[in-house]
């Protein structure tokens, strides 16, 4: 295991304050995606605990949930799905809406993107109220999916995100 990944990690976010609204302060993961030799280790580490669990699809999760669940869904040896925010997909496509964190927004899927019984992981960078993810959750189950679990990078657990997606379900490399 990747014993300092944490602290690494905990280096290279960039904390920006008042960004998107007032009062939030945003994770900025961009100087890890820079570092080809760090986004490796977190790909690696919220990959692993999902290998040899036979996941056939991968669904990353717009707009960040791409950049990770891209390389995850190739280190894992399986397919990649985009859940796309609702307007954005070009095939017949089905909606989950919800509320978020800041504001009210939904998730979409190409109905045709996760086939009965296909075994499931979905991918993001933050986990804040879990909205997003319980939604793309529901877009999984409707398509007959099986929902195996979550890896997200960061978790903000004072936002009571694990308790709404299952606690058993969740993975996260840092939780704040
Ligand atoms: C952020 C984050 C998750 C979601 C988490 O996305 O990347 O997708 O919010 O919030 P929740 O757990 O409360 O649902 P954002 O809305 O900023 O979209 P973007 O990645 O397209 O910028």
């Amino acid at each position: 295991t990747d014993t300092t990944l944490v602290a690494d990690l905990n280096a290279r976010l960039r904390d920006v304050p008042d960004f998107p609204k007032p009062g939030i302060v945003f994770k900025d993961i961009t100087p890890v995606l820079a570092d080809p030799r760090l986004f490796g280790r977190v790909i690696n580490a919220m990959a692993a605990p999902f290998r040899g669990q036979h996941i056939t699809k991968v669904v990353g999760v717009e707009a960040r949930g791409f950049l990770l669940g891209a390389p995850i869904a190739l280190a894992l040896g399986s397919g990649f799905v985009p859940a796309r925010k609702p307007g954005k997909l070009p095939h017949r496509s089905i909606v989950e809406r919800y509320s978020l964190e800041y504001g009210a927004d939904g998730v979409e899927m190409h109905e045709d993107a996760i086939l009965q019984g296909e075994r499931v992981l979905v991918v993001d960078d933050v986990l804040a109220t879990g909205g997003t993810a319980e939604a793309t959750a529901k877009l999984v189950k409707r398509l007959g999916g099986e929902l195996v679990g979550f890896s997200f990078l960061i978790s903000l657990d004072f936002l009571e995100g694990p308790q709404r997606l299952g606690r058993d379900k969740v993975t996260t490399l840092l939780t704040f």
